[in-house]
């Protein structure tokens, strides 16, 4: 059932070309986004003043990465929210809005709770499902289903990296709806996603270099990861995956926020692991890099090839494909997958069934 692999976490890393590449084609229709089946018409599309994204844990992070493409894309403001949070704060929604839940299980109960309570409060429901069937996506007006297939490892990866490409899908079509992208660029970016899956192929390709980097990193007590923009959505997922199969304590931050308080922990030897994936912010990050190393950090840095000026400050360098800077998160956080998994099997612990974890979170 494990496919020769040991473990379930790591068989579904490698099913993640296909899983990216079905969810991306059931949206694809002779070369444009088709949007009928997940139900949204070009008039609504046009109509939607604002989007609310509501998830929890890893679908969060997904959120919080399309947060940057949608409003880059799209110019339409986007806020994201824990479903935790959002249940309870007696939101202010625009009637004209869209929440979009985004859950791999369909059932997560914070989850299911801001969707019945947006329904109630008459707006516009999309959910971003993997699980068919499931109570969000019967309850939601709208459906986009990931086609990640079964995921067993209570870890994410395959459901994380199909809710991001169903966001990119959303990014680009409301882009092109709202007169925000030329022809050009719309078939530009098209073109792009359906390259994703070839490139997440050549990083897995690459894993043993990530082993031989994990295994020595076995002992570490702390791990930091940082970046700007989208850099700082990808730490997000990074540091999660690091801290709960690993049992690592990780945190992410926004890498200028490191000096306004962070700085504090690092010491000699502390892990840091920079995303640099984003051109206009990667000097800005680097020198924050550079303060982190004075202050006697041990580093990583994850960049684009290109990006080779890196080495001066990183201990040790992990390079992914150039794309589309927007669709980043899609290859970077590959490596920190591989990163997550092979610490928590250098140090023996259970990959696919962490403890005090399950894989739907049905209680509040
Ligand atoms: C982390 C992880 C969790 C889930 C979260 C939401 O690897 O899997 O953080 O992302 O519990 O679950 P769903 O997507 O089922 O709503």
């Amino acid at each position: 059932e494990k496919a020769g692999f040991e473990h379930f976490m790591m068989k579904e890393i490698h099913e993640q070309p296909k899983a990216v590449s079905d969810t991306l084609n059931s949206v694809l229709k002779n070369g444009a986004i088709d949007l009928s089946e997940v139900g949204l018409s070009e008039e609504e599309m046009k109509e939607i003043s604002q989007i609310y994204i509501v998830a929890c844990g890893s679908a969060y992070h997904v959120g919080m990465a399309a947060q940057y493409v949608i409003e880059d894309l799209a110019r339409i403001p986007v806020r994201v929210e824990l479903a935790s949070e959002f249940r309870y704060r007696n939101p202010i929604l625009d009637p004209k809005g869209l929440v979009i839940i985004i859950s791999q299980s369909g059932e997560t109960a914070d989850s299911l709770a801001a969707l019945r309570e947006s329904k109630e409060m008459g707006i516009k429901t999309l959910g971003i499902v993997n699980v068919i069937g499931s109570s969000i996506a019967r309850e939601a007006d709208n459906v986009f289903y990931t086609l990640a297939g079964p995921e067993i490892s209570v870890a994410t990866t395959k459901a994380y990296s199909t809710q991001l490409i169903a966001t990119y899908a959303l990014a680009i079509q409301f882009a092109k709806v709202r007169g925000q992208i030329t022809e050009e660029q719309y078939t530009g970016y098209i073109e792009e996603l359906q390259t994703i899956p070839d490139k997440i192929s050549k990083i897995i390709a690459d894993k043993e270099r990530i082993q031989w980097f994990a295994a020595k990193q076995a002992n570490a007590k702390d791990a930091f990861f940082v970046g700007r923009g989208i850099d700082y959505a990808i730490s997000l997922e990074g540091s999660l995956k690091m801290k709960e199969i690993s049992y690592i304590h990780s945190e992410a931050y926004a890498a200028g926020e490191l000096k306004h308080g962070t700085i504090s922990l690092i010491e000699d030897g502390t892990l840091v692991i920079g995303v640099l994936t984003q051109p206009d912010l990667y000097e800005k990050t680097v020198s924050n890099m550079v303060e982190c190393k004075s202050r006697g950090a041990y580093l990583m840095g994850l960049t684009t090839f290109g990006h080779y000026n890196i080495e001066d400050t990183a201990d040790f360098t992990v390079y992914i494909p150039k794309t589309d800077p927007h669709f980043a998160t899609s290859l970077a956080v590959i490596p920190l997958q591989l990163m997550g998994y092979y610490v928590s099997v250098a140090k023996g612990l259970d990959v696919d069934k962490p403890r005090n974890l399950a894989k739907s979170v049905t209680v509040e």
